[in-house]
C-alpha cells in the first residue's frame, strides 16, 4: 500500500492553458514536491523500470546511484516528459499530473534538466547564453535583440555568481573548461528557477577541483530548489549525499543515508556482482 495514495488531493483542477507555472504556488502541503508512484517502462518486454516508487521533498537534494543499466536515466526521462511509462503515476505537487503534460511544458513548468553533455551556444559569450535563457527557450534572434529589463539584468549577475563564473562573463562559451561549461548550463536551467533540477552524472569528466566545485555548487542550491543527482562517482556522491536511493533493475533496491546504503547487504551484493 502507497501511504502517499490517499494524502494527495485527487482534484481533476484543469491546468491553467496560458500559464507556464499552472498556477504557481505549486501545492506541496504534504511534504513531497514529486511523485513517482509504480512507474513501469518497457523496451520489448524489457523492463527499464519496474514498479518505481520515488518521492522527494521540497527543497531536497537526492542522490540516486545505481549500476549502470539501472534505470536512472530512465527514470529522469520519465520525470521530464521525454518517456510516457506503460504504469504508474507521476505527480508535480499534488495536482499536477506530469503525464498529461509535453516535455516542454514540463521544462516550461518548472523541472529543469541538465543532460550530460552541455548544450551552451560555443560563439556566444557566457553573458549572452545566459541572455538567451531567460526566454525559456532559444528563440535566438528575438531575445538578442530585446532589451533585457533592469530585474532580468540582476538574475544573470545572480546566476552568474551562484555559478562562479562572474569573472568569465564577456568570454566566449567555446573557450571554457569542461567544468565551467558545466556550470555555464546549470546557469541557464537556473535563469528559469526551476523548482526541480535534475542532473545526470555532472561530474563524469572534470578535474578534482571542478568536482569539488560542483559538490559545493550543487549544495547550495538545495533548498531553494530540489535537486535530483544521478552520479557513479561515489566520492563525489558521499561528499553531497542526505538522502540516497539506490536503484536496481528499475526498481528502488535502498534508501537512506549513504552510510546505510552502503553498508546495505543488497547494494554490497549488486555492487560486487557488477
Ligand atoms: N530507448 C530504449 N530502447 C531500448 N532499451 C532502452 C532504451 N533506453 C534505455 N534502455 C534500456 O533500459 C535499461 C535502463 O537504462 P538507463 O539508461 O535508464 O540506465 P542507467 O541507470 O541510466 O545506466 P547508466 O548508469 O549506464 O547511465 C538499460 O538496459 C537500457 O539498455
Ligand atoms: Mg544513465
Amino acid at each position: 500500500m502507497n501511504p502517499f495514495k490517499h494524502a494527495r488531493n485527487w482534484s481533476t483542477k484543469a491546468l491553467p492553458q496560458k500559464d507556464p507555472n499552472f498556477g504557481h504556488p505549486l501545492d506541496t502541503s504534504h511534504g513531497p514536491i514529486l511523485y513517482v508512484e509504480g512507474v513501469t517502462v518497457s523496451f520489448d518486454g524489457f523492463k527499464a523500470l519496474n514498479n518505481l516508487n520515488l518521492y522527494v521533498d521540497e527543497g531536497e537534494l537526492r542522490c540516486i546511484i545505481g549500476p549502470n543499466g539501472a534505470g536512472k536515466t530512465t527514470m529522469m526521462d520519465v520525470i521530464t516528459g521525454k518517456t510516457k511509462p506503460d504504469e504508474g503515476s507521476v505527480y508535480f505537487g499534488q495536482q499536477i499530473n506530469l503525464l498529461e503534460l509535453s516535455e516542454h511544458q514540463i521544462a516550461r513548468g518548472g523541472i529543469g534538466r541538465k543532460f550530460q553533455k552541455p548544450t551552451v551556444f560555443e560563439a556566444l559569450s557566457v553573458y549572452e547564453n545566459l541572455e538567451l535563457a531567460t526566454a525559456g527557450d532559444k528563440r535566438f534572434w528575438k531575445t538578442l535583440t530585446r532589451e533585457l529589463t533592469g530585474e532580468q539584468r540582476d538574475r544573470i549577475d545572480e546566476v552568474l555568481g551562484t555559478v562562479g563564473l562572474a569573472g568569465s562573463r564577456s568570454n566566449d562559451a567555446g573557450n571554457l573548461s569542461h567544468g565551467q561549461k558545466q556550470w555555464l548550463e546549470i546557469g541557464m536551467l537556473l535563469m528559469q528557477s526551476p523548482r526541480v533540477l535534475l542532473v545526470d552524472e555532472p561530474v563524469a569528466g572534470m578535474t578534482g577541483e571542478e568536482t569539488e566545485r560542483t559538490a559545493e555548487l550543487l549544495t547550495s542550491l538545495a533548498g531553494k530548489h530540489s535537486v535530483i543527482v544521478v552520479e557513479h562517482d561515489m566520492a563525489f556522491v558521499r561528499s553531497i549525499a542526505r538522502q540516497v536511493t539506490v536503484l536496481h533493475q528499475g526498481s528502488v533496491l535502498a534508501e537512506g543515508t549513504m552510510d546505510q546504503v552502503q553498508n546495505d547487504p543488497k547494494v554490497i551484493e549488486v555492487y560486487l556482482g557488477e
